[in-house]
């Protein structure tokens, strides 16, 4: 009888598909949030230096996340690949998150200090003079153009507000930090930082 009177219900009967659907999504996000682990950071895991803050912007901004993700997934097939599965706690300082899942190239999570810097810059300047089967894209205005240490420093002053723990001190050095450096600096930086606070290969 109850559920007759659920049926010519439309409203209580929108209410409690609203509720039953989210029952799935309540219990996975919810005790995330209140969980330490996915927003203390993990040991070893500190702020980007400014210097990365930049890579990481270019990084975004040339749309990399469109071919890596950075997210290892904790299957074996992936682990003995690209190195220990990602966990929450080392991400908490990504705004926003690059984990992706699209796959043309490789996972970027554990790449830092895998190549030399050299690698990586001739590697962004024309990936085909060292992987001549590549289908990645050069970037070689990277290095024609600088960082702009203004705008990265209002980020900082940003990041700060938000909580992040930047000191005055980091942000008043940040400008100097950034003096002269060009993107393709930045970025590399950035890439060689990834995955290295923990174990890079087993
Ligand atoms: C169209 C897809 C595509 C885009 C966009 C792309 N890549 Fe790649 N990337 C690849 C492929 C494919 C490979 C593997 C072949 C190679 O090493 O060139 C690769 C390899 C790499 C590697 C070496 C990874 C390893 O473990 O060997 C790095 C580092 C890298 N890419 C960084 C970047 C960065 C930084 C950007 C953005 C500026 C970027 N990629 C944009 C496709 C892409």
């Amino acid at each position: 009888m109850r559920h007759e009177a659920i049926e010519k219900s439309l409203n209580l009967m929108m209410v409690l598909i609203v509720a039953a659907i989210s029952i799935g999504g309540l219990v996975e996000i919810i005790p995330l949030m209140m969980s330490s682990d996915a927003t203390e950071p993990d040991e070893g895991i500190a702020v980007y230096s400014p210097l990365r803050l930049a890579g990481r912007d270019i990084y975004v901004r040339e749309g990399c996340y469109n071919c890596h993700s950075q997210m290892i997934r904790p299957f074996r097939s992936e682990t003995e690949r690209y190195g220990p599965f990602t966990t929450a706690g080392e991400t908490v300082y990504d705004r926003p998150f690059q984990f992706g899942s699209k796959r043309t190239g490789p996972d970027l999570a554990r790449v830092g200090g895998r190549y030399s810097d050299d690698w990586q810059r001739l590697h962004l300047m024309d990936p085909r003079a060292l992987v001549p089967e590549s289908n990645m894209p050069a970037y070689p205005w990277l290095a024609e153009r600088e960082v702009d240490p203004e705008f990265l420093t209002a980020k900082l002053r940003t990041l700060q507000f938000l909580g992040d723990p930047y000191t005055d001190e980091q942000i008043a050095a940040a400008a100097g930090e950034v003096e002269g450096k060009t993107e393709l600096d930045a970025i590399v930086a950035y890439l060689q930082g990834l995955g290295t606070n923990r174990r890079n290969r087993r």
